[in-house]
């Protein structure tokens, strides 16, 4: 299953991405912000953390990653990073987190809800991942994190492009679409994710 990944990990985030920064650094600050908000010295955990690329746009955060293709973990540590091999399915961290995070890989959780319970028995604040809305009807992934106690969830747009490098002006307008609205509901029908951030109400807010 990660085999494909391996001939992509030297290159990856640069190879992905066709404007890497601007797009992980907008993933980055709605880690940070969507949900109960990230406090500096907190500890972010990325599941299939690919490179790490991420780790560069959340300064003050501590950064883990995991990820099950070694050469990721090889490429991730040749980039400093802090990176265990490891599946989401089963790792857990040495200690609790603040937070979790799953980009781009939510369907390699075997079984869903069980993924969302063992996340939760190590995560103190929130658990943030992507999610295509064309595939994985949002209804549904809510009753799961419920399931796991993740009783609240905050879901926005992310109206951010992989392939393709646009002008600041466009990148701009298209995060001011991520505030709602019908015409974010249109480009949800076709293109672009939704990123949820899943918390525990009596305890975050
Ligand atoms: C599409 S890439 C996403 C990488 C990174 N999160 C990003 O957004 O750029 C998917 C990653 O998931 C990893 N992966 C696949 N199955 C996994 C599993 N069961 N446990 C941990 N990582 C896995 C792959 O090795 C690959 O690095």
């Amino acid at each position: 299953m990660t085999s494909k990944y391996g001939p992509q990990a030297e290159r990856w985030t640069d190879d992905a991405y066709a404007d890497a920064a601007s797009y992980l650094a907008h993933r980055a600050e709605l880690i940070v912000g969507l949900g109960p908000r990230l406090e500096p010295g907190d500890t972010v955990l990325d599941l299939a953390c690919g490179d790490g690329g991420l780790a560069d746009h959340l300064p003050g955060l501590r950064y883990l990653g995991v990820d099950a293709s070694a050469e990721m973990v090889t490429a991730a540590r040749r980039r400093g990073r802090e990176v265990a091999l490891g599946d989401l399915n089963e790792y857990e961290p040495a200690e609790h987190v603040a937070a979790t995070t799953c980009f781009r890989a939510i369907y390699y959780a075997r079984n869903r809800a069980a993924f969302f319970a063992h996340v939760a028995a190590y995560t103190d604040r929130k658990l943030v991942f992507d999610l295509n809305p064309r595939q994985y009807p949002l209804a549904a992934v809510r009753a799961d994190l419920g399931h796991a106690g993740f009783d609240e969830l905050e879901v926005r747009p992310f109206f951010a492009p992989q392939r393709v490098s646009l002008p600041r002006p466009a990148l701009a307008a298209l995060h001011v679409l991520e505030r709602g609205g019908p015409f974010a509901r249109l480009l949800l029908r076709y293109r672009f994710s939704l990123l949820c951030a899943a918390f525990r109400g009596g305890r975050n807010s």
